[in-house]
Formats: structure tokens, sequence, C-alpha cells
């Protein structure tokens, strides 16, 4: 017999592909020289948002901005836990932009915000899992989020945060190689991780949904999960198996156009915690 999953409703945020273009290439994914269908990036862009509203979720936007074109990945503007804000501070300096406009959403809304002196990309690279161990934070490094950002989110937040460094630059964001499928679980790629921070992920989360390689390459760990639906690439057909099995239900969206800059589901989507 499955295990029963229970939904939770969510609060997110997201940012139309309105200007969406990939026009220099700070990961492996992007290529200028490969066409973009801006069109069809707003469609399927509007098919997740339409997915998350119908099954029940509040979905804020933010406004695009020309000349931003990575703007559409809002999970790299901030990561709130508990009503708070950590703002990001993107590491490089085509997106820098981004995080005022972040910023001043959260403002707008009277949260609580930290500004950030260390460099990070948000929930690129911050997850939370809100009933494991009381409230974790989980943080990646490697290639964007610099660990002394790691320290400051727990300042910031007072939430344990636990460092787990990326190995793989074709993983390059905590987000796509791991996820928080529900409130106490994750599923993740071991490979994207050093074997330490493998070691530290099996002993905090020994039950954890384990991807491979293939799993990984069609972004499939790149999901939001309310609990029970995972809202997931819809090329990472055999992780949607493996999380059936386990008993959540997998809800597949196509995103194949913003794939090309390097990023599915989540990217799309910050979780405001408030
Ligand atoms: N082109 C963007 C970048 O390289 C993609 C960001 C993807 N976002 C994410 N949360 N992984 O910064």
């Amino acid at each position: 017999m499955n295990q029963q999953r229970f939904p939770r409703k969510r609060t997110y945020l997201m940012c139309s592909p309105e200007y969406f273009a990939v026009e220099y290439a700070i990961n492996p994914w992007m290529d200028v020289t490969t066409p973009v269908d801006r069109d069809l990036a707003v469609k399927q862009w509007d098919r997740l948002r339409e997915t998350l509203v119908g099954l029940g979720h509040e979905v804020h936007l933010l406004s695009p901005e020309q000349g931003l074109p990575d703007m559409v990945y809002a999970a790299n503007g901030g990561f709130m836990v508990d009503g708070s804000v950590y703002g990001a501070r993107f590491k490089h300096e085509q997106r820098a932009a981004e995080a005022a406009a972040h910023h001043a959403f959260y403002e707008a809304q009277g949260w609580r915000f930290i500004a950030p002196s260390e460099t990070n990309e948000g929930e690129g690279d911050f997850a939370y899992v809100p009933e494991a161990h009381g409230g974790l934070i989980l943080a990646g490094h490697g290639f964007r989020t610099e660990i002394p950002a790691h320290a400051e989110a727990q300042e910031a937040l007072g939430r344990p945060v636990v460092s787990l460094r990326l190995i793989d630059p074709r993983f390059y964001h905590l987000d796509v190689a791991l996820a928080a499928i529900d409130d106490t679980n994750v599923v993740y790629f071991p490979g994207a991780f050093s074997a330490a921070s493998q070691r530290v992920l099996t002993q905090l989360f020994p039950d954890a949904v384990i991807a491979d390689d293939e799993d990984a390459m069609a972004f499939g760990l790149n999901l939001v999960s309310d609990g029970a639906n995972v809202v997931l690439n819809s090329e990472a057909t055999r992780l949607a198996g493996k999380l059936k099995a386990a008993g959540y239900t997998p809800v597949p969206v196509e995103l194949a156009e913003l794939k090309k800059g390097g990023g599915s589901v989540k990217c799309c989507i910050a979780e405001l915690r408030h």
C-alpha cells in the first residue's frame, strides 16, 4: 500500500519570461547560438502558473524587466523562512540588478528583509525542510552561493544551515540537485555532491528518495512539491515513477524553452513562507 501524502497550501512568487533570452552563458546549459522561442516560453510558463493555481496555491507575480533575460528564474531573488527574507546577491554581473526588483517586492509586502553582504542566489542554493530536525536549511556552495552566505543566512533566519558542496558544473545550483518533497523529506541526486556532503545527506535524510544521473539531466530534481503533488519537468518520467511509488502524485509540465537558460520548474518559483 502506498503511503498517503497530504498537500499544504503554498504561496509562490513567479516572473513572466516576457524578456527571456539566452544572451550570455553563465552555466553549461546556456548556448547563445541556440534560438529561443519566447512566445512558447511564455505559453509554457503560463501553463506552469495555471497548474499551481489549479492545485489551490497562491501565486504572486513580479514584473519582468527588459534587459534582465534571466529574471524568469524567480527562485534566485531571495530566500524566505518564517516570514523573514534573506535577500540575494548575484554572482554574475548580468543578473545583479534582479536583486533590487525582488527587494522592492518584499518591502512592498511589508515582510522583514535582511540585506545580504555575501554572494548568494536565494532559493537556487537554499532549501527549507520545516519539520526535519525542527526546521532545517540546506545550502549549496561550489558554483554560485559562497560559504560565508550560509552563516549569514543562519544569523538572518535563526535556523540551522547545513552546507553542502556541489561538485558538478551541470548542477550549479542546489535546486537542480535536491528538492524538499514534503515537510520532512527530500529527493536528491548524490552524484552532484562531494562524498562528504553525500554522507551528511544520508545521515540527515535516511529515507530520502534517491535520483540518478538520468533524472537529474532531465531537470527532474528542479521540482516544486506541496507535500503531495510534485510539479516537475515532463522529461523526467523516470523520477516521476519513483515519486509515484513513494506515494506522491507527479504533475508533469513542459518547460523546454526555459531549459535553454539552465532552469526548469523550481527555478521559476520562489516559495514565500510567510
Ligand atoms: N540562466 C540562469 C543562471 O544561470 C538560470 C538560473 C536557474 N535558476 C535556478 N534556481 N537554478 O543564473
